[in-house]
């Protein structure tokens, strides 16, 4: 696009931004089974117009916009008690669970970098299954991940493991309520016991978990622990924009008291600009999130939050059954609440997911690792639960397909992996094999079976070189 001489039509513009989404997948029919968190059309108008209501307000400066500061300490509040903090406990609203673990990590390296200047190389400890956006901190932070395996029946780190991966050095511990590969809780009170022990920092990622499994509890439910209940629970990250329902752009990250949550606020006077003080890594942000949160709290209250997720865990429980009652199909682990991955040991699950798309469906691949098959991942939320039904039905009828169409020829795709790893360049080699599984350079595949089993077949090192190469090609 070049900017036009003249400006457009509000009409025409409006019309063009809705055709650009004609190759989207349908999430409004409840058909994508993660990305998107749908409370259904009256909760989504009201924090629709709540957002759009503050869309120009910054949040840059609270002095200048009182009712952003008053937005935030709302929301915050309510989620500390939720997740039963006292009236020490703090936090902040982030642009999202990235944000939020970032600034934990942040926060747990420079309250290290005050208390034990004699570490130069900090180390956070975390479970295979933690979220890549621990990895991505640790590559923004200068933190060293320490990478913990889990147990490959459970999917749940073993806090001796845990403990057996600190050292002089470590910082902070992690873990996952629930982590969203596999939708497991980690043993949280096991962990905390650890960090008290040794004095360290333990922050729990319950990004999707935090508000779901609150409820679940007030609902009876059999919930692990997780929460500010827990002795040695840090710091707490929860997101509005997944379970919580809220607009995308909005989470929270929680600390035990004032004194841990101070080594996240940074400060400036040393420009010529204005006073910068910025508690979150955004500085000009838009107070839409802020109030999209607010109001949806609001407006669904305990009682509309409760209707919800015990819909979407009777969903949960139904889906789970019925793909476990597909030959060839198995859940792994035991979820503890709407989110679950499964496996095929007899089909290829990467051609299933392709299958599942042609029929509008989206289920989200997740590749192997030593303690994890190759599966598929399912988020379950109030806008796909009322199609459960309709997504066995073409899950059956792909699984047939499946299994009676050519399958790809995994030891074969390895070989050719292999063998591109033995090239000096590199880089040609990728090209190479992005052209031979047909990834088209400056636009989309419309098939990922082979990619996927390509970039399975590829060591994580390589495989994230390849996909940097990738997004360089894709974006201008
Ligand atoms: C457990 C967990 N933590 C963190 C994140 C990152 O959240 P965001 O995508 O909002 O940055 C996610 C995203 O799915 C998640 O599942």
């Amino acid at each position: 696009m070049h900017i036009p001489e003249k400006g457009k039509s509000k009409e025409e513009i409006l019309a063009t931004l809705q055709a650009f989404k004609v190759r989207d997948m349908d999430w409004k029919a409840g058909k994508v089974w993660c990305y998107v968190y749908d409370p259904g059309e009256d909760p989504a108008e009201v924090t629709r117009e709540a957002y759009l209501s503050f869309l120009s307000e910054n949040g840059l400066d609270p002095t200048v916009f009182p009712s952003l500061l008053k937005l935030e300490t709302d929301v915050v509040r309510a989620v500390i008690d939720l997740l039963r903090g006292d009236s020490n406990a703090v936090g902040h609203l982030t642009s999202g669970g990235t944000e939020s673990i970032m600034l934990a990590v942040k926060t747990a390296r420079d309250k290290a970098r005050a208390e034990h200047p004699e570490i130069a190389e900090p180390e956070m400890v975390l479970p295979k299954t933690a979220h890549a956006a621990f990895h991505k901190a640790a590559h923004y932070l200068c933190v060293k991940p320490v990478l913990v395996d889990i147990d490959p029946q459970t999917f749940k780190v073993r806090a001796e493991d845990m403990r057996a991966a600190v050292t002089p050095n470590t910082i902070l511990l992690v873990a996952s309520a629930p982590s969203y590969s596999q939708g497991v809780v980690d043993p949280i009170a096991e962990i905390g016991r650890i960090a008290q022990e040794k004095n360290l920092l333990f922050h729990v990622d319950a990004c999707v978990g935090g508000l779901h499994l609150a409820f679940m509890r007030k609902l009876d439910y059999d919930v692990p622990d997780f929460d500010f209940t827990i002795p040695g629970v840090t710091s707490i990250s929860t997101d509005l924009h997944k379970y919580g329902y809220a607009a995308k752009g909005c989470s929270v990250v929680m600390y035990r008291n004032k004194d841990i949550r101070r080594y996240q606020i940074f400060a400036c006077t040393e420009t010529t600009g204005y006073t910068l003080i910025n508690p979150t890594v955004l500085s000009s942000k838009t107070g839409g999130p802020m109030a999209g949160a607010w109001a949806i709290l609001n407006f669904l209250g305990e009682e509309g939050y409760k209707k919800i997720i015990k819909q979407v865990q009777d969903a949960t429980q139904k889906l789970m059954a019925g793909i476990n009652a597909i030959d060839g199909l198995q859940v792994l682990g035991e979820p503890a609440m709407c989110m679950f991955s499964f496996k095929s040991d007899t089909i290829n699950v990467y051609h299933l997911a392709d299958i599942m798309r042609k029929r509008g469906w989206y289920l989200q691949e997740q590749f192997s690792t030593p303690s994890t098959p190759r599966n598929l991942h399912i988020s379950v939320n109030y806008g796909t639960a009322r199609n459960v039904d309709a997504l066995l039905h073409d899950l059956r009828k792909s699984v047939k397909f499946v299994r009676q169409a050519i399958q790809i020829n995994s030891g074969e795709v390895k070989a050719m992996v292999e063998q591109a790893l033995q090239s000096t360049d590199l880089e040609a080699a990728f090209r190479r094999m992005a052209r031979v599984v047909g990834l088209p350079e400056n636009e989309l595949p419309s098939e990922m079976a082979f990619i996927n089993e390509v970039l399975d077949a590829l060591p994580d090192e390589l495989c994230n070189v390849f996909l940097v190469n990738y997004f360089n090609d894709l974006y201008v």
